[in-house]
């Protein structure tokens, strides 16, 4: 029986014996990009490359990627879908195109030596076409070529066969690929167009040929790139002849683990195990989201609130199987010894893995018991409302005061057969939040890195910033985190205290002084020991590809980096430090502006 590391060892193995080039799986936490709280796909740290930039490793890429997606949280606890998974990806940067891209998965997926899948068991879609590209008959046909019969192949529009990471950005019509898990043999004539249910995604390959500039404008890109995902945990599921990812080795010691603190046992009953893989499931993505490079914590804002969203809700339907003591750091350690191996950084993080995990649930565990009184008393009133809505201003005061995520009230209200008032609870929301949890929503339903020229200039910005508070601070200041916006700039870093006025002047004063410089960016690729030789600022715990790209700013920064970054300094225009915060222990925050 295949197992995860073994998928991904053979994932990886093969698409070097096809020329392709392994590059390191990146942080859940995407550096500058304004629009995703997560990494979300395994293209997503590679959009400046599909765009035309040239990657430091080849035309020819692949790896392993940790990925989350809060957009389908609401159907977590079904078979298939997961907030956190992991892809497979490989990569054509302007190199082969859909011949040879359909040929690779077609091989990987069923020739003996790899992953013997039985090609009867398989069926594919492609594009159906529509005003901006035509039906994919080229796909179809090498399809056919490699020996997929045509009752296996549909024609689907764009909302299955076209994919972007967000409303900009590289985009292009796709082919997915499908595994039977309905009984038997699929009838000849059955694929996803025919019998939805029964097919189950595996692998999907985009032909990026095209940028989004807009909604009305698409345009060719520079090169034909191919970006492929394959969820590792489906196709792991299907190749241990099982239906649900839950079945896989990856779970079993996480359910076991909840069922030891239970008392309750998986397989036991349908409502069970709904919470059962919903512990699972958030508790798998709490600790991979706290045990990453990048150290985030729960809070109310942005990707800090989706996970302690995760956590909240992992402690609610631990209540439900009955679990009444603190139990998130014992699932977690299950978590952290599974993925420990292609994740290391999870080994370096565990104790704060735990701390914060106890912490949280620690916390909402005094707030979630008087909430549940509370709702119970509101309960018999609510009811008598014809609409069965739940008044927006209930579901405030359950979030302000007993920290009830909205979710949370959402899925008690539908217990009781009724719903809540969201456009009301937004706007008391609104009122009440300096920053609104709609705007984070939008972020991360998904969206492309918006590559404008202000987000550029941030990025620099935000390199001259790291140097300024090193001469100010000291050499502790680590970067922990980075996160850019069109309109600012937030910059998280190691140090032990409040950042005081005077040390913020001098620092704002050192960044404006290097724009006056107009200093010149360059960059230079090359090998991860000659930058860090070069005294070029690489991030701890990072993991790099063997060849690297460094920019240097002047003679005042170097930094290993993906870019992009404008050519001067001397476009960034003036520099303004709006905030200095505490962002988590040991962890200051600082919100710059460009004006
Ligand atoms: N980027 C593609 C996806 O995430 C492969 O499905």
């Amino acid at each position: 029986m295949i197992t995860s590391n073994e998928l991904r060892r053979k994932y990886i193995e093969f698409f070097k014996s096809k020329g392709h080039a392994e590059i390191s799986g990146k942080s859940l936490i995407p550096e500058n990009d304004p629009t995703v709280l997560f990494t979300t796909a395994g293209m997503h740290p590679l959009v400046p490359y599909l765009l035309g930039n040239p990657h430091p490793a080849g035309k020819r890429l692949c790896d392993y990627q940790k990925c989350v997606r809060t957009g389908d949280i609401d159907e977590v606890g079904d078979a298939a879908h997961l907030t956190f998974f992991e892809m497979l990806g490989n990569w054509s940067l302007g190199d082969y195109f859909k011949k040879d891209s359909i040929a690779y998965s077609w091989e990987l997926l069923t020739d003996p030596t790899w992953l013997a899948l039985d090609p009867r068991m398989l069926s594919v879609t492609v594009f159906a076409g529509d005003d901006n590209a035509p039906r994919d008959e080229d796909s179809a046909g090498f399809w056919k070529d490699v020996g997929v019969p045509e009752g296996r192949i549909a024609y689907l529009p764009a909302s299955d066969n076209w994919w972007a990471a967000g409303p900009t950005g590289p985009c292009g019509p796709d082919t997915e690929i499908f595994y039977w898990v309905g009984t038997g043999f699929p009838p000849a004539l059955s694929n996803k167009g025919t019998d939805p249910k029964n097919w189950m995604e595996i692998w999907n390959n985009v032909f990026m040929e095209y940028n989004r500039v807009d909604e009305k404008t698409l345009v060719r890109l520079p090169a034909q790139n191919v970006d492929t995902g394959m969820g590792l945990e489906r196709t792991v599921a299907v190749l241990q002849g099982k239906t649900s990812v839950y079945q896989t080795e990856a779970f079993a010691a996480i359910l076991e683990a909840i069922g030891e603190v239970s008392g309750k046992v998986y397989g036991e009953g349908p409502g069970l195990d709904h919470s059962f893989r919903i512990i699972a499931d958030h508790v798998r993505s709490a600790t991979m989201i706290l045990g990453d490079s990048k150290g985030l914590s729960p809070s109310n804002v942005g990707a800090g609130y989706v996970l302690r969203r995760l956590i909240r809700r992992a402690v609610r339907h631990g209540r439900k199987l009955g679990i009444e003591a603190p139990f998130l750091p014992s699932v977690a350690a299950a978590v952290v010894d599974i993925y420990q191996g292609p994740y290391p950084e999870l080994a370096g993080n565990r104790a704060r893995v735990m701390e914060e995990l106890a912490a949280e649930e620690a916390k909402f565990s005094e707030t979630l018991k008087a909430g549940e009184h509370e709702w119970q008393k509101l309960l018999p009133n609510l009811q008598k409302n014809p609409q069965k809505t739940v008044p927006g201003r209930v579901a405030f005061r359950l979030y302000d005061t007993y920290g009830f995520p909205i979710e949370m009230t959402e899925e008690l209200a539908t217990e009781a057969g009724m719903k809540v008032d969201k456009e009301g609870f937004d706007a008391e929301f609104k009122k009440h939040q300096e920053l609104s949890r709609a705007g984070s929503e939008q972020l991360f339903k998904g969206g492309m890195a918006d590559h404008s020229d202000v987000s550029t200039a941030y990025h620099t910005a935000t390199h001259l910033l790291q140097q300024a508070l090193t001469i100010v601070l000291g050499d502790h200041v680590a970067q922990k985190g980075s996160n850019i916006t069109s309109e600012r700039l937030r910059f998280d870093f190691a140090h032990p205290a409040p950042v005081t006025k005077e040390e913020l002047e001098k620092v704002e004063a050192i960044v404006n002084e290097q724009i006056k410089r107009d200093l010149p960016v360059t960059m230079a690729v090359m090998k991860l020991e000659d930058a860090r030789a070069a005294g070029a600022r690489a991030l701890f715990g990072e993991k790099y590809e063997e060849s690297v790209k460094v920019y240097t700013m002047g003679d005042f920064s170097k930094e290993v980096c993906g870019g992009p970054h404008v050519e001067r300094t001397g476009v960034l225009g003036k520099f303004r430090i709006q905030k200095e915060q505490s962002s988590s222990s040991g962890v200051r925050r600082i919100y710059a502006v460009l004006e």
